[in-house]
This record gives structure tokens, sequence and C-alpha cells, in this order.
């Protein structure tokens, strides 16, 4: 594994022949998760023994030869877009691999969603995992130590730890990708999910997804998730936000400003009473409804159709350095390591 590593990290070589392991975490009661270090990926997340996470049987069906998605993956260098893939640092601009229309998506097309982690630190119930990206990675420049540590806890919670840190300015925005339907049936809509947000603002975006520059209010709009209402109530109205990305696929400002005494999300099936409650220190948190699944063929041969799965992405907001945003810079100095943490709590 550590070879396969070396080698993807430096050439980005085929890595159809690396063996890749799977850690198990256990809270010892109702929470199980099993993750590879390609990517760092959440490739099943058992609540009371029941998968809410999408994605394929074995971990070698992450390798690009086999797939491309970001099923369960911690995205960086820099998750979500960066406008013309384009970033400003000094005086420099740099260009960036154009992977999505004319942004760079999630860090570009070799991004660490393919990166093979290695191990630090491995026991029942947490689970250490570093990467170094090196200099000029996808275009970007500085060398980036990052680790992503995954912990259990007695609450039937998961706790994410994001660390990063340069030898150089550049950008960063980590987060976990994964694909969640609490439903029991992955290949379910997820319309009938109900989902709240403690947030009065989002960010809209223009016609290739690069937020607008402002905020925006949510009262009287389809945004409005501060009362908990199910996904599906007005994600087909004729709202031009919503023809952008064919549903959600916005970022939303949240009202917690960092801090996790109180949750800044909450999703629920009716169908089971699995419920996850999410708290973070990320700035932002972008919801992305699945629009895009296509039918790709999962778990035990099952599909995942358009609007199976929704993401909540807890993070700084896209395309950040090209903003003004005090709360989300989205830059890494080497004088100022990138912390942010986020916990999933499961209720059942
Ligand atoms: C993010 C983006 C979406 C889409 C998915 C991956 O959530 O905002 O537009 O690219 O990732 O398919």
């Amino acid at each position: 594994m550590y070879l396969c590593s070396v080698i993807h990290n430096i050439y980005y070589m085929n890595t159809s022949s690396c063996h890749l392991d799977v850690f198990t975490l256990s809270n010892g009661s109702n929470l199980q998760v099993d993750v590879t270090p390609l990517g760092c990926r959440i490739i099943r997340l058992l609540v009371h023994g029941t998968d809410v996470v999408q994605g394929f049987d074995k971990a070698e069906d992450y390798l690009p030869e086999r797939h491309v998605s970001y099923f369960g993956a911690v995205v960086g260098r820099y998750a979500n877009r960066l406008a013309g893939g384009r970033i400003a640092l000094d005086w420099d601009i740099i260009q960036l691999p154009q992977n999505s229309g004319p942004n760079c998506l999630h860090g570009g097309p070799q991004g660490w969603q393919y990166a093979v982690f290695n191990v630090e630190e491995s026991s029942e119930r947490k689970l250490v995992l570093t990467h170094v990206s090196p200099d000029g990675d996808n275009g970007f420049p500085g060398t980036v130590h990052a680790r992503v540590t995954y912990t259990l806890d007695d609450d039937d919670s998961l706790r994410i730890d994001y660390h990063a840190e340069t030898d150089r300015l550049t950008v960063i925005n980590m987060t976990n990708h994964s694909y969640f339907n609490l439903n029991g049936d992955l290949s379910s809509s997820i319309h009938n999910h109900l989902l709240q947000i403690d947030a009065d603002r989002y960010t809209p975006i223009n016609e290739v997804s690069i937020p607008l520059g402002k905020h925006a209010p949510v009262d009287g709009t389809p945004f409005d998730f501060r009362t908990a209402k199910p996904i599906g109530q007005d994600i087909d109205v004729n709202d031009p936000q919503l023809l952008i990305g064919r549903g959600y696929d916005h970022n939303f400002v949240l009202n917690t400003r960092g801090s996790l005494e109180h949750p800044c999300a909450r999703l629920e099936s009716p169908l089971t009473g699995i419920a996850m409650e999410i708290r973070t220190t990320a700035p932002g948190m972008q919801v992305y409804t699945g629009n895009f699944l296509d039918g790709i063929v999962g778990k035990g041969g099952t599909p995942y159709p358009a609007r199976s799965a929704v993401c909540l992405e807890t993070q700084m907001y896209p395309d950040s350095p090209n903003h003004r945003w005090p709360e989300s810079t989205g830059y890494l100095h080497p004088d100022a390591p990138f912390d942010s943490t986020t916990i999933f709590t499961f209720k059942h």
C-alpha cells in the first residue's frame, strides 16, 4: 500500500494493481464505519445495521479506472468550484485544470479522492490518515500536508477533523463528499427526506454554478429550510437558481458561524426514522441533491438514479479565493494551519 501511495502521489499512475485496505470503526453499539485510504473514503456507514451511504462493494471499485466518482471521499485541495480554474496568489494568477466546464471542480481531475492516504493511527474508534500533496499537484502551488481523523463516539456520532499545512501560500477547502440516503434503500428518492438547515442566507450562483458574490436571503424562496421540510417539496418549482443545477446544488451560509454547540442541519428519513444531525466549524454547507447521478450501479448491483442521495458538504464557500468573504477566504498561509471539524450524530 505504501508503494502505491508513493507512486500515486508522484505520478498518478494506474493504481489498479493496488490492494486497498478497509478499516472498520465501531462504537460498540449502533454505529459502524468502513473507510479505505483511497481518498479517505467512507465506503459503508451502518446505523443500527442500515447502510446510509451510496458507493461500491469493494474499495478497489473506487479506483478511477473502474469508476469516476466522489462517493464518500474527502475532496481537496479545493472542494467545489474555482471560477475559470483561476486563483490569484500574491501577484500571480494561477491557471488550474478546468474539469467542469470552465471551472476547476474538487481539486481537478486527479483530486484527493484518488490519492491513497497513509494510515498514521488505527484503533477501534479512531483512524488517522495523512497525505502529502506535492507542490504543483493538479497545478496548485505549495506542498500541503493534510490530515483527516475519523472518530466514533458513544452518542452515535462520527467526527471528522481536517488539518492542513503548507510551505507556501495556496488555497484549501476540505470536506467529505458522502452521498446520504437514510431510507434503507440506496436507490430510492431522497425527496421524502426531511431537511432542516440553520441558514438565513445562501450564495446564489451564475449559469456555471459560481457564486455571484452576494448572500441572498432564503426567506420566501425554495432555499428556506429553516423549518424542516421534505427535500422534494420545492425542488422542481420553476426557480432560475434550481434550474441551473437541476435541483439543489448550492452553498448555505450557516447561522452557526463556526460553532459546534448547535446543529447546522438535520436530515431524517420518515421511512426508517433514521436521523442525522450535523455540527460543524465550517462557515458553509453545500447541499447537492444528487442531480447528476445517472443510474450508476453501486453496492449489490443497486442503481443510483438522480436524486437518490443528498450530499451535505460542510466547507468554505465555493470559489472563496475569488471573493471577499472574511468568514471564508479559502486561502492557506504557511503560518496559519487549516483546521475544520464536522460531527454527524445519528438518531433512531
Ligand atoms: C458537488 C458539486 C456538484 C457536483 C458534485 C459531484 O456537490 O457542487 O455540482 O459536481 O459535487 O458530482
